[in-house]
């Protein structure tokens, strides 16, 4: 962020510390519980929002060197990424274009040729059919070049590779990021390496674990025993950047800053400072590190999740600093997935109809407004199907 940006919001908090007061919206909201366990409602989610954005499946440091590749999952659908001898990144569907094999099994690798475990049809790094065993005599009046790889829309910006998981109306990195580009532009994510990593499948809706980490009202309570302590009672701010946000959430030592010149105060040593990415990103960007948690929605009540570290590339020998940064952050998270199942499990109660957010939470109706605003310009569109 800018330097004005980050004076405006030190001094946003400090005067709100000051007063005793809270960022707060107009009014509570509420979100139906049915949004968090109808498979119905999940598949529309799927088609236009989780398979419509663009989501980073990698970081660039996974994917370095041309003939790297990775197979991964996006949206239910098996997504291979490839570097070409010419360096530049692709996505394909890996599914051979013959029979439908899955091409590649290995979860990562490096080569140029791509042989199906079927009849050996073989594909190059940029997708092409290059060698089918009897072709010609087999597949009379068919052409190679009609047969490469599904490809699908892939970008490399602010240090990740971002898969579109349709080919319908993708929207570029510009348009979709907005103001908030140049935001991430300094985060300067390209220069840096993975530290840690972990992943995990959890019994709940994406949503929910979406809006466990946007606001500062539970740090209290629900990280008694590990942040909570270093973190202001419900000290918090946000801004909508179109269907992303930016939270900030005050750590205690931010109040020291009103006794130091503004010369000196810098944002992330004395808050958190997180990016929530629409749909299913989150950057929570630390003092000298970021974390990466990646969702991937697999059922409307289970999500895949990818809980990356990510420290300067000049810094990456301090590994036992790292993996101390690392174990935080995950325990710190495990307790707001236990969270996340907790709701989940209890929605079989129908104790609520909705989910109650006060003025305070303001940024999970943000949240749920975005996905909202998703599925209604999606099916109104004529000729949309889930
Ligand atoms: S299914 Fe892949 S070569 Fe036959
Ligand atoms: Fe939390």
């Amino acid at each position: 962020m800018d330097r004005q940006t980050e004076l405006e919001l030190i001094e946003e908090i400090l005067s709100l510390r000051k007063k005793n007061a809270f960022f707060l919206d107009k009014s509570v909201s509420r979100n139906h519980v049915v949004f968090y366990t109808d498979p119905d409602r999940f598949q529309r989610e799927q088609t236009a929002v989780l398979k419509s954005h663009p989501r980073p499946l990698a970081h660039v440091s996974e994917l370095a060197e041309a003939g790297a590749f990775l197979s991964r999952s996006l949206a239910g659908l098996p997504i291979l990424l490839t570097r070409g001898k010419d360096g530049t990144a692709h996505a394909f569907l890996n599914v051979c274009r013959h029979r439908g094999t899955r091409l590649v099994n290995e979860k990562e690798g490096c080569r140029h040729r791509f042989s199906c475990p079927y009849h050996a049809w073989t594909y190059s790094s940029a997708g092409d059919l290059i060698a089918a065993p009897h072709f010609a005599d087999g597949f009379e009046g068919i052409q190679k070049s009609e047969l490469g790889l599904k490809r699908l829309n892939c970008e490399e910006r602010f240090g990740f590779i971002w898969v579109t998981a349709t080919d319908r109306d993708t929207l570029d990195l510009d348009t979709f990021f907005g103001d908030l580009g140049d935001e991430l532009a300094v985060l300067n994510l390209e220069n840096m390496v993975i530290a840690g990593q972990d992943e995990t499948v959890r019994h709940a809706n994406w949503k929910l674990l979406v809006e466990g980490g946007i606001e500062a009202y539970h740090f209290k309570a629900a990280h008694s025993r590990t942040i909570g302590p270093h973190f202001e009672d419900n000290l918090s701010t946000y801004r909508a950047f179109g269907p992303h946000l930016r939270s900030v959430l005050a750590r205690t030592s931010l109040a020291s800053l009103s006794q130091s010149p503004s010369e000196s105060w810098r944002l992330r040593d004395h808050a958190q400072i997180l990016y929530t990415l629409f749909p299913t990103t989150s950057l929570l960007v630390q003092q000298d590190h970021i974390a990466w948690i990646q969702q991937d929605p697999v059922g409307v009540d289970q999500t895949r999740l990818r809980l990356v570290t990510l420290a300067p590339k000049e810094a990456s020998d301090q590994e036992a600093h790292w993996a101390r940064n690392h174990a935080i952050t995950k325990t710190t998270l495990e307790e707001d997935f236990d969270i996340g199942e907790s709701i989940q499990a209890s929605f079989a109660a129908a104790a609520n109809e909705t989910l109650l957010f006060g003025r305070f939470e303001g940024a999970l109706d943000k949240f749920n407004q975005a996905v909202e605003g998703c599925l209604n310009r999606y099916y109104m569109k004529p000729g949309a199907t889930k």
